[in-house]
């Protein structure tokens, strides 16, 4: 059983199509990423996990249906939302303990898993403090706090670290991952894209609506990101000698850069076919293009 299954998803508002038959599922204990430029469809897609919205297809969590099961659906899901939405004359604490009561916690448990849920997201400290006065920062660390607070098995986290600065979003990211690590499904979309690059286990590039690529993360870079083998010469290499087929070649003087897919493989026939002209290589390097490059390649220089 899938933590979720999307089957041919569609969600238009008016006269826009938002998502456009969308299918895919997110494996149980999974860190997926799922990224696309601003209106590719994200936020619609996930809110209609979440029971928020209606829409045309079938989603299912841990088996359950979004739409007629939306119970069993809610309590398995924490939900971190892009705007944050907040009361902001409560304090932290009772943030969470309100959210765990909505979820029919016990007041003794949720005293517990509040304690718990603050302390590890270094919120406890804070716990008397107004939320209205917390830092951008310790608000998104709340949003995550208060979307565990019930235990669910999968937290889906929209943009969740959108306006932190790059050390605390690193602080985040352990967090995260620990998250993860105890077993918690994490789906997360995010726009820093070497983000995504770094923690998720699955990456789903989707825009306009449509999805684009979908894969392990390995996988994924394997398929679609080219390298560039960047080679200095003795010599210019004359042209001819490295004609292979998918790699493009330009050369400046003596430095040659050859780009392609899977370009390490050739990098000894490479080496060989120089030799054999006479040429020797004097230094070589190999460039691999990043998550991003291949994110804004796929999605047309799109802003993410
Ligand atoms: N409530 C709404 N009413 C009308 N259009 C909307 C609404 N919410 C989103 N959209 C439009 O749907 C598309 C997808 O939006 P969204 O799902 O928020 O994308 P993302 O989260 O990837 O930025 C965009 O064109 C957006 O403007
Ligand atoms: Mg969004």
């Amino acid at each position: 059983m899938h933590a979720v299954e999307i089957t041919s998803l569609t969600k238009g508002y008016r006269d826009i199509v938002a998502v456009d038959n969308i299918s895919f599922s997110v494996s149980q204990g999974d860190f997926f990423g799922f990224i696309g430029p601003n209106g590719a469809g994200k936020t619609t897609t996930i809110k209609s996990i979440i029971g928020l919205l209606r829409y045309k297809g079938n989603i299912k969590v841990f088996g359950f249906d979004a739409e007629q099961d939306f119970l069993d659906v809610r309590k398995r899901i924490g939900y971190s939302p892009q705007d944050e939405n907040f009361d902001h004359f409560i304090t932290v604490e009772q943030t969470l303990l309100y959210t765990a009561g909505y979820y029919g916690i016990p007041p003794h448990e949720a005293k517990l898993s509040t304690e718990k849920s603050l302390k590890e997201f270094g919120l406890w400290g804070e716990r008397k403090r107004w939320v209205k006065s917390l830092s951008g920062g310790m608000r998104r660390r709340l949003l995550v706090a208060r979307a565990l607070v019930h235990n669910p098995p999968l937290v889906i986290l929209d943009e969740p670290t959108a306006g932190m600065d790059p050390e605390k979003r690193r602080e985040f990211w352990g967090l995260l991952q620990r998250i993860n690590q105890k077993g918690i499904t994490v789906f997360l979309t995010s726009h820093y894209i070497e983000e995504v690059q770094r923690l998720c286990k699955t990456i789903c590039i989707i825009n306009k609506g449509k999805i684009l690529a979908l894969d392990k993360r390995e996988k994924l870079m394997d398929d679609l990101a080219t390298q560039e083998l960047r080679l200095k010469t003795d010599k210019p290499i004359p042209e001819g000698v490295l004609a292979y087929d998918g790699l493009i070649v330009k050369a400046e003087g003596n430095a040659t850069k050859i780009i392609g897919r899977n370009v390490k493989n050739s990098a000894s026939d490479i080496i060989i076919a120089l030799h054999k002209v006479g040429i020797k290589v004097k230094e070589l390097d190999l460039v691999n293009e990043s998550l991003e490059e291949v994110f804004l390649r796929l999605t047309g220089n799109a802003d993410p």
